[in-house]
């Protein structure tokens, strides 16, 4: 059987983001970053790295044509830095007139983390959809669902897929070790990438698929089913796959690890204390030393940190070079990135009071 190179439940961390690409036959997003009519902070540095079929999302953009994004929030933890790439990429192709689908993976996070369907709603509702309003996603064309609640042709579909698939594919995507639960979760998914294109949607029509490297096997999946299913007509989804923000201690940032992230909702103290305790430092062990040396921004998590947030390429590079060369002590630049993190935070906290009211808008 094939080697497997992700487990989209149990992913730890990518080390070779290319090894990936080619494994699973993804292109490279900096090919095609040129073609791309206002591409986003994420897209220009590298953090969007990978796309399928991101040419028709190009087309429709340009020729004004109806296109939709989708995307699906595991309703567990809180809401932190990591979980906002994928937000902040909603709201530029809300922006760019897409009619948005945002889907709680409800069924899936009960199936696989054993989190019960009502608190995975409070989650969904009180830690994601509220900062999505915050950082600026708007009530209009958006479609916000729970996989629990989804329309009936949408129950359905989930369920025809499978006449169109065999155990042993399965089998070679997902390990030999694939639970019912988790099958279930992959139908699931399959019938949200799927779900802008039924009927009820005003389908078929071109799709893009905002998610993390983990989801890669689910896209590639879909696709072929979808290509399989020649009665709906489909238009093969279109997807981007993102870099993941690194957890504060390097490795993986993880909702069940606090010392891993900052949330949206952490005071600045913590946020501090967070950032001067944990971030892990590419700096040298003393001053002398690091004056001598310099530090390593390529592994400093402060440092990748702003990649993500500082939106001035000229600022980075600054930082970059003044580290790297030791003009930068590593005190100094958790200083940046405590000063940049707590400006966002402070305006951000003060929006969420104003998107609680709408939140009854999303949920029709
Ligand atoms: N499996 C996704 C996750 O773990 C959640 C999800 C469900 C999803 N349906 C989706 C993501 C559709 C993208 C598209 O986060």
């Amino acid at each position: 059987m094939m080697e497997i190179a992700i487990d989209p439940w149990e992913i730890t961390e990518i080390k070779n983001y290319d090894a990936l690409l080619k494994r699973f036959g993804i292109e490279s997003f900096k090919d095609i970053l040129r073609y791309v009519p206002k591409p986003m902070l994420y897209m220009k540095r590298g953090i969007v790295y990978g796309h399928k079929d991101f040419s028709r999302i190009i087309t429709a953009i340009k020729k004004k044509e109806k296109f939709a994004m989708l995307t699906g929030l595991m309703p567990s933890g809180k809401f932190h830095f990591g979980h906002k790439i994928i937000a902040d990429q909603m709201i530029y192709y809300q922006q760019l007139k897409a009619d948005c689908y945002i889907v709680s993976a409800d069924i899936e996070a009960y199936l696989t983390r054993n989190i019960p369907i009502e608190e995975g709603r409070k989650t969904a509702i009180e830690e994601y959809l509220i900062n999505y309003i915050a950082l600026g996603l708007k009530p209009k064309n958006v479609k916000f669902y729970f996989q629990s609640e989804g329309s009936k042709d949408y129950m359905n579909f989930s369920k025809f897929i499978t006449k169109k698939i065999t155990f042993n594919e399965i089998k070679a995507i997902y390990g030999g070790d694939i639970t019912p639960a988790k099958m279930i979760s992959v139908l699931t998914q399959i019938a949200d990438i799927l779900y802008p294109q039924l009927k009820e949607n005003d389908g078929p029509k071109p799709v893009v698929v905002p998610v993390g490297f983990d989801q890669l096997p689910h896209i590639n999946f879909t696709r072929d089913i979808a290509a399989r299913l020649k009665g709906y007509k489909f238009v093969l989804p279109s997807a981007t796959f993102n870099k993941f923000m690194p957890g504060l201690q390097g490795g993986k940032m993880s909702s069940s690890n606090p010392m891993s992230y900052i949330a949206l909702t952490d005071e600045p103290e913590t946020v501090r204390k967070k950032i001067m305790k944990y971030a892990f430092s590419g700096g040298q062990a003393t001053i002398e030393e690091h004056r001598r040396k310099g530090g390593n921004p390529d592994v400093d998590i402060s440092y990748q940190w702003l990649t993500f947030i500082e939106e001035s390429d000229k600022k980075l590079k600054k930082i970059y070079d003044n580290y790297k060369s030791g003009k930068l002590l590593t005190g100094e630049l958790k200083e940046i990135l405590i000063g940049k993190l707590t400006r966002f935070l402070k305006q951000h906290q003060n929006k969420r009071k104003g998107a609680e009211k709408l939140i009854n808008k999303f949920l029709k």
